[in-house]
């Protein structure tokens, strides 16, 4: 009748597991809880099937917005990261976001990593130093990133454009394109200077050639992230490398690491940034006790994953495995992207009041499982946007958590308790050896294998619809039966035990599938309901739980008010 749970077989992996590195200039908002909610079900998924995961993050924390972002504020950058980095951990610790290590790429650690992997480029051959003309602010003495040079756009004319793109038209040029051009940090006509500059020898035939052969390996990549790097390696033309060389340096006066052997000259921070998730790692092995060479050899079988964002790919699937691999060390297994998160329909924006920070949305009192549950609806392992619709978002909320899976605790628990001593039946069977509830509790270990896979492949929205199927069979099973009449009826105990009893059971089965999307509720479910100390994928083809426990509601309802204080709050002011 029932096929084995797939999962609880398959050989143990163990996983080094990241998420993209969030700038210490800014909070934590719901565009970014997407990745970091997507990678933590992820990892809480994986470490459920039995499987070994170390999940760490950092704060990204160098480059030149964050050298003014401090300088605005009147503080050092280094106090400025260090306030952000405790808002940012209180912000994932709030959302679950259950990072084995929250570290900072200004760190001793990720120092000497990053001079590492730059001296062992440098010994292959892969770096170069170059003279390039740049934009520079003589009045702040300082040269000026792209962003950072404003002026007319050279083709339509519109004011305040920055230096790499037009808002208003979409063209794209260099800074030096722009008329009356001026420098967005002091004001001043910016000047051309020449610097050295060193340079990641990209177009190197030897990086081509791995990238080419790392990025098309098997499901290394989505679909839609292949065809990308194909396009930037310049598959579609006849062979012709495309890739530029890479400009690793900036100069003073910068926030980051000196590079070694060349005062005043620092890594510019997408070299620093990705290290950085090394030097966490590095950190969390210091701490456990474990070796980094295990993770990060070039003979690793530790699975290296990378969770990002869509923006951020050329960084990863370029860049980083090329740095890594012509390092000596091993490189990464998987990058996953997702796409952009959009509310309501539009960009977010600090104007309409849809820019909502992470601390924001538990200021209102609203409760992050609804956020995790909502975006994992959304999320199916593409790289396509997504949108939170307020109005979808409450009436999912509210019909699925709220309506369907806490409800059947709330229609069930009472009774068990104030009539069987909370005590579940062992085999709801009567006294003909009949059930009526043998093909619902099948259900769940034939939706098991499909729910696994759909965690796996970050396809949550599968797990929500496999989830609502069982929900909704369960609900049925209970409105058919009906406890609360067999309850006023003579002679019919035995009977409403065996509901309440099979009830329940599927009931701690969808907690089971729950877990890594709502983990907070099912710690609850796990400890006040069942007052079992944890559920475990393995039951759910037996019964999971033998007692039921007095507890208070599960779960509140999301209120339309609550949702407009918030975006009111997160409002800038007209
Ligand atoms: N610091 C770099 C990453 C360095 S990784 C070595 C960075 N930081 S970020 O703060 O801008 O973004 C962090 C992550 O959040 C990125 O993966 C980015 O794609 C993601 N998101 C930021 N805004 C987002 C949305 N609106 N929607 C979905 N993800 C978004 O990039
Ligand atoms: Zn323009």
């Amino acid at each position: 009748m029932t096929e084995p749970v797939k999962c609880s077989v398959m050989p143990k992996r163990s996983i080094f597991l990241t998420s993209a590195l969030p700038y210490a200039n800014g909070s934590i908002h719901i565009g970014h809880l997407v990745e970091y909610i997507q990678t933590d079900i992820w990892s809480r998924f994986q470490r459920i099937q039995g499987h070994e995961v170390v999940y760490v993050g950092a704060d990204d924390t160098h480059g030149t917005p964050i050298m003014l972002k401090a300088e605005k504020d009147g503080l050092s950058p280094e106090a400025l990261i260090e306030q952000v980095w405790k808002e940012h951990t209180k912000d994932f610790e709030d959302f679950g976001v259950g990072f084995d290590l929250y570290h900072s790429t200004h760190s001793e650690e990720n120092r000497r990593l990053s001079e590492e992997i730059y001296r062992a480029l440098q010994k292959a051959g892969l770096i170069e130093v170059r003279r390039i003309e740049q934009m520079y602010d003589p009045e702040k003495g300082m040269f000026l990133p792209d962003r950072f040079v404003k002026g007319e756009c050279p083709k339509c004319g519109a004011k305040d454009q920055y230096g790499d793109s037009c808002e208003a038209c979409g063209a794209t040029y260099l800074p030096t394109d722009l008329r009356n051009p001026y420098s967005a940090v002091s004001g001043a006509k910016p000047e051309t200077r020449e610097s050295d500059h060193y340079f990641f020898k990209l177009s190197d035939p030897r990086c081509h050639q791995f990238l080419r052969e790392w990025a098309l390996e098997s499901n290394r990549l989505q679909p839609e992230a292949a065809n990308k790097l194909k396009e930037w390696l310049g598959e579609d033309e006849q062979g012709q490398a495309k890739l530029g060389d890479w400009d690793i340096s900036r100069d003073a006066p910068y926030f980051g690491f000196e590079i070694p052997d060349a005062p005043g000259k620092f890594f510019y921070v997408w070299l620093d940034a990705p290290v950085g998730y090394y030097a966490a790692l590095a950190k969390w092995c210091e701490k456990s006790g474990q070796d980094l060479q295990r993770f990060i050899a070039a003979d690793s079988t530790v699975e290296q994953v990378h969770f990002i964002g869509k923006d951020i790919l050329y960084f990863h699937t370029l860049f980083w495995p090329a740095m890594l691999k012509f390092a000596g060390l091993r490189t990464p297994t998987n990058v996953f992207a997702h796409g952009f998160l959009t509310v309501d329909g539009a960009k977010m924006s600090k104007s309409r009041g849809t820019f909502i920070t992470a601390s924001s949305y538990i200021a209102q009192g609203l409760n992050p499982e609804w956020l995790r549950y909502y975006f994992a609806s959304k999320l199916n392992g593409s790289m396509e946007d997504l949108d939170l619709n307020f109005n979808d978002f409450i009436a999912k909320v509210n019909s699925d958590l709220v309506g369907k899976y806490a409800n059947i605790a709330s229609r069930c628990a009472g009774f068990i308790t104030k009539r069987f001593n909370g005590e579940l039946l062992g085999d709801a069977r009567d006294e003909q050896g009949q059930t009526d509830h043998s093909d619902l509790e099948a259900m769940f270990p034939e939706a098991a294998p499909k729910i696994a896979d759909g965690y796996e492949n970050r396809d949550t929205a599968r797990v929500v619809r496999e989830f609502l199927v069982l929900m909704d069979a369960v609900n049925g099973y209970v409105d058919t039966h009906k406890p609360w009449e067999l309850a006023r009826q003579e002679g019919q105990e035995a009977r409403l035990h065996r509901v309440l009893s099979t009830s329940l059971r599927c009931f701690a089965r969808l907690s089971i599938l729950l877990k890594p999307i709502c983990p907070r509720t099912v710690a609850r479910v796990e400890t006040e309901v069942f007052g079992c100390p944890s559920l475990q994928w393995s039951q759910l083809d037996r019964p999971p739980v033998a007692k039921v426990g007095s507890f208070s509601h599960l779960m509140t309802r999301v209120d339309r008010t609550a949702i407009d204080s918030l975006i009111e709050a997160n409002a800038l002011p007209a």
